[in-house]
């Protein structure tokens, strides 16, 4: 794609981060542990052996990192919130230092015309919360609901955006049902029911927030994908619907439609989630906002062993397969399916394995992901589908989960001896890519 493809004026270009990812700082004025404090310190758990302690070390270099962001020329920021940070049991009393930090970072925002996206949960749960037997504990839902409230009304007059949650599918099948992410569990069962107690808890924290009259646009923020067949089988392509059904569709279909995808019920069986009555009119609320995070597509193979994705462009340092034009076919794809609000891409980017060489970042890379990306989504805006923003994945490297430090996201090298930021020369294309825009 060339700089002659033109995105509304009125588009949002953006960059995003999370707390976890990057702040560090994980016990300073009274910050309480989260659940991935906890992970992090299980021998095993991360690839690395890393944790969050210090990693970008954002807590105190903020004020470097927005002007970093500022010298991009974007016009807007998405991070999110460590709840742990401002009530650091996730029940209880308000930590006011807590509120203090995001206080000063939306300031310094609001120097530099930044505008704020926030994210009030990006996997963090106070450790707090766990102990009470966290997402699978319906009741946290409700403490979910009384932090949404008590952010919006200090913030939802200072930010643009507030999701509920990121990624509750990561949440639930990552957290829950392999292991892989915080707290570590696995269990089919569990994993369910934990996805219906975080679309409970969008929907309490939906209705807090507007009680208390925030400004800000509300919605959420999913990881997306489109499921294709390896082969034109019959398994392949059951795999491939129930694929779709679980994950797209499972937390989709409540928002907008107010009930789970017959199918995924019908496959998941006794592990289906126990529901009350009430919880889908909670659920199934209007949106201002639908955040799409794409990364790949997910191909489906029934076989033994499994017939491989095709990698026709290549696979990213996460070994997830290249394939741009999945997210035009998932735009489009839920533009049939739902009565979409705007969307944002609130996530898109790569791990690539980037040296730092004489002052330089050579990551040719992640400028064609990025770039073939821009392309497949203004193919799905000419086709209709109303898309206001594009928020790059991620401004800095950063702590990657059960990845460590190891996977490097950022469009901004980050040496993690020294805390010494370089831009990436994807970041300087991405600066030029949107001052030709303008
Ligand atoms: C998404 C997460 C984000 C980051 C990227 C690579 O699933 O939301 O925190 O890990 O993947």
């Amino acid at each position: 794609m060339t700089t002659s493809t033109h995105f509304p004026a009125d588009f949002t270009w953006a960059v995003a981060t999370s707390a976890f990812q990057i702040e560090g700082a994980a016990s300073a004025d009274g910050k309480g542990p989260s659940i991935w404090d906890t992970f992090c310190a299980i021998p095993g758990t991360i690839t690395d052996g890393s944790d969050g302690t210090v990693a970008c070390d954002h807590y105190h270099r903020y004020r470097e990192d927005v002007a970093l962001i500022a010298s991009l020329g974007v016009d807007a920021y998405r991070f999110s919130m460590a709840w742990s940070r401002v009530q650091p049991d996730g029940k209880g009393a308000w930590n006011e230092a807590g509120f203090a930090f995001y206080d000063r970072l939306l300031a310094e925002l609001e120097t530099y015309g930044i505008k704020a996206y926030l994210t009030l949960y990006h996997w963090d749960l106070p450790q707090g919360l766990q102990d009470d037997g966290g997402w699978l504990n319906r009741d946290t839902a409700y403490r979910f609901a009384d932090y949404a409230r008590e952010v919006a009304r200090r913030f939802g007059n200072r930010v643009v955006s507030i999701a509920t949650h990121n990624e509750p599918w990561c949440t639930a099948n990552l957290g829950y049902g392999n292991g892989q992410f915080a707290p570590g569990v696995a269990d089919a069962k569990q994993a369910v029911q934990v996805s219906h107690h975080l679309l409970l808890s969008h929907g309490l924290a939906m209705t807090a927030m507007r009680e208390v009259g925030s400004a800000a646009q509300l919605g959420i923020v999913l990881n997306q994908w489109t499921a294709d067949p390896a082969t034109d089988s019959a398994a392949d392509r059951a795999k491939a619907d129930f694929e779709y059904a679980r994950s797209v569709q499972w937390f989709m279909d409540p928002i907008f439609k107010g009930h789970y995808p017959e199918l995924a019920l019908r496959v998941h069986g006794e592990n289906a989630p126990q529901v009350q009555d009430g919880d889908f009119a909670i659920i199934c609320q209007p949106i201002d906002f639908l955040g799409c995070n794409y990364y790949f597509r997910s191909w489906c193979s029934a076989a033994v062993p499994p017939v491989p994705p095709p990698n026709a462009l290549g696979v990213t340092d996460m070994g997830w397969e290249i394939y741009p034009q999945g997210l035009t076919e998932l735009l489009l794809k839920l533009h049939a399916e739902y009565d979409l609000p705007p969307v944002y891409i609130t996530e898109n980017g790569m791990a690539n394995a980037d040296t730092l060489t004489d002052g330089r970042v050579a990551d040719a890379a992640r400028i064609a992901y990025v770039e073939s990306h821009l392309a497949a989504l203004k193919a799905a805006m000419d086709a209709g589908v109303d898309v206001r923003g594009y928020f790059l994945w991620s401004l800095l490297d950063n702590f990657e989960w059960n990845s460590g430090y190891a996977k490097r996201f950022g469009i901004v090298h980050v040496d993690y001896a020294t805390q010494q930021r370089t831009l990436k020369e994807s970041a300087l294309w991405y600066r030029d890519f949107i001052g030709a825009q303008r």
